[in-house]
């Protein structure tokens, strides 16, 4: 039998062991995960295998630096780069499960901070890294908002490499600059500056819904724009509910939004979607902060940004964390690459290219751009709210069905449809009476 079946089979029984121990009633083991101590000096040898969805310009970039830096480190260590191509990790969830359930784990895997993990079943498949924590000080250098955001049942499950901010809005300055017009702060502004755009025979708002989510992202954003901050984490708690009147003007503003669109958004994908800006023939695109690293990717300089209207204050957060998967390959090559992710040397080497700040409160802001380092000033005096289609505010499940609504929206514009749809989640989730 080969090494690699037997391993499955020991995989299989010990999964058969836990759900058995689960029928029983009896406790799940306490998820304490040996975690090995930092091997001094020794020569690590053998593979990582890494799991991302990280395939485009910017975060591409940044994951190879990180492995850079990995190889330097440990030049005996063979990394194998598995991705799954579609933002948001649209397809490579999907895989990453069916992966795991069959005995057969990357050692590590991205994973939003918040409560996307309670998708993988943690105390199954995941090793809390509690200790690792400890013995790297981190509780201590990332900041509180992201440490509330990773614990999750107590422990922490994933080493935080970034924190994204998904409420901006781009903007193309030379178009803006020979239409004299300055960034919307209102979505009254907005609609101006729309419309002179459009008079202009330019799309005045870029958009690509083909991976299902970026509807849901763009609609995110308005709802944090209209129902500010504390409305807006309240619609994930339970207090806000979602027939309250000010979810449809969200949806009525989206609506409004999408008249203003490309055509073509359904066959596009978001950077697609601002490749239209860098082109000069699209104004404004509504994306999370990978696209100022997708845009430095390009050498495209040529772009201005400003919080989505009525979000000057507020921070749509999500942070991308690493994983170690239970029955990784290598232990102790996986643990120095979390060491790494964490680490101030590995942050300030990813995050530049990637467009994502530090998850960490010590980096150097002079390795950032001008936008990165606006960012970083937005995270520290801002009110910090969860992003829920970059896995932070809901449980997978509900963010899917979340996601799908306004996908159907974007194209139909049902507001009274939609918007019973998404108060019939939150209850189908049981936060929402
Ligand atoms: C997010 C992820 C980002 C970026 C984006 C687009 O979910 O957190 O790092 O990759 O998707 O793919």
């Amino acid at each position: 039998m080969s090494p690699q079946i037997v391993r499955r089979i020991c995989l299989a029984i010990a999964a058969l062991v836990l759900t058995a121990a689960a029928q029983a009633g009896t406790p799940a083991p306490s998820p304490k995960a040996p975690e090995p101590a930092k091997p001094a000096g020794k020569e690590l040898s053998g593979k990582l295998e890494m799991f991302s969805w990280w395939t485009a310009g910017g975060e591409a970039d940044g994951l190879n630096a990180m492995y850079g830096l990995y190889r330097k480190a440990h030049p005996k260590v063979e990394i194998v780069n598995a991705t799954v191509a579609g933002g948001a990790g649209t397809n490579a969830k999907a895989v990453l499960s069916t992966r795991l359930a069959g005995g057969d784990p990357p050692d590590s895997f991205q994973l939003h901070a918040g409560l996307e993990v309670e998708k993988y079943e943690p105390g199954k498949y995941l090793q809390p890294l509690d200790r690792l924590y400890a013995s790297e000080g981190w509780d201590k250098v990332f900041p509180k908002d992201l440490i509330a955001l990773l614990k999750y049942k107590d422990h922490y499950w994933g080493v935080p490499v970034n924190i994204h901010r998904s409420n901006i809005l781009w903007y193309n300055q030379k178009i803006f600059a020979d239409n004299g017009l300055t960034a919307p702060a209102t979505w009254d502004q907005f609609f101006k500056a729309a419309d002179t755009l459009k008079a202009k025979g330019l799309v005045p708002l870029v958009i690509g819904t083909k991976e299902g989510w970026e509807a849901g992202h763009t609609f995110e954003t308005i709802l944090a724009s209209i129902l500010g901050p504390k409305g807006y984490k309240d619609l994930w708690a339970g207090k806000t509910p979602w027939t309250d009147p000010k979810v449809a003007e969200a949806l009525g503003t989206f609506k409004r939004l999408m008249a203003y669109a490309n055509t073509d958004y359904a066959a596009l994908t978001w950077s697609d979607a601002a490749q239209y800006l860098v082109d000069g023939k699209g104004g404004m695109h509504i994306m999370g902060d990978w696209t100022d690293g997708w845009f430095t990717s390009k050498n495209y300089k040529g772009y201005g940004w400003a919080p989505v209207p009525g979000t000057q204050g507020t921070f749509v957060a999500l942070s991308d964390s690493f994983a170690a998967a239970k029955g990784a390959r290598d232990q102790e090559n996986l643990m120095a690459w979390l060491r790494l992710a964490g680490s101030k040397a590995g942050q300030e080497a990813f995050n530049p290219k990637k467009g994502s700040i530090c998850a960490r409160t010590d980096c150097d802001p002079k390795l950032f751009n001008p936008y990165l380092q606006s960012a970083m000033k937005d995270w520290s005096s801002n009110a910090i709210v969860p992003s829920v289609a970059h896995g932070a505010a809901a449980v997978e499940k509900w963010a899917t069905v979340y996601k799908d609504v306004l996908n159907t929206f974007a194209t139909r514009g049902d507001v009274a449809a939609a918007q019973k749809e998404l108060q019939q989640a939150c209850v189908d989730n049981g936060v929402c009476k």
